[in-house]
C-alpha cells in the first residue's frame, strides 16, 4: 500500500514543522511548497531546533516544489492539502484559489480559515 500524498503549502514556521512531524511519522510521502529560497532550501534543506521535535540539519520533506503547479505536474494528485501560509501572497488570491491546482475532480474543498 502506498502512502498518502501530502501536500504542504507555504514554507514558513508552520508549514515547515508541519511537513517534518508528517515525515517523522512515516506514513505520508510529503511535497513542500518552497517559494522562496527555493535552490537554498532544496540544495541544504532546513536547519531545524525544535522543543517537540529535535534538532535536525538539512532537513528536506520527501519533495520540494517550487509553486503549486508544478508539485501538482511532477509529484500530484494529492491526498491532503494543508495551507500554511501566513499572508495570501497576492492580495486578491483566496485560500482556495491557492489550492486549486492542486485539487482534483470529485474533492471536497473546505477552508477554514482564523
Ligand atoms: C514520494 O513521492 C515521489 C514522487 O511521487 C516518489 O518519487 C518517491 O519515491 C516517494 N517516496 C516515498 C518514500 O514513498
Amino acid at each position: 500500500m502506498s502512502k498518502p500524498n501530502v501536500l504542504v503549502i507555504g514554507a514558513g514556521g508552520v508549514g515547515v514543522i508541519a511537513a517534518l512531524a508528517l515525515q517523522l511519522n512515516g506514513n505520508s510521502n510529503v511535497t513542500l511548497v518552497v517559494r522562496s529560497e527555493h535552490e537554498l532550501i532544496k540544495n541544504q534543506g532546513y536547519s531545524i531546533e525544535s522543543k517537540c521535535y529535535g534538532e535536525y540539519e538539512n532537513f528536506k520533506p520527501d519533495n520540494i516544489a517550487k509553486s503549486v503547479d508544478e508539485a501538482m505536474d511532477n509529484y500530484g494528485p494529492f491526498d491532503y492539502i494543508a495551507l500554511t501560509t501566513k499572508n495570501i501572497p497576492d492580495g486578491s488570491m483566496t485560500c482556495e484559489d491557492i489550492v486549486r491546482p492542486a485539487v482534483t475532480d470529485g474533492s471536497d474543498l473546505e477552508c477554514l480559515s482564523q
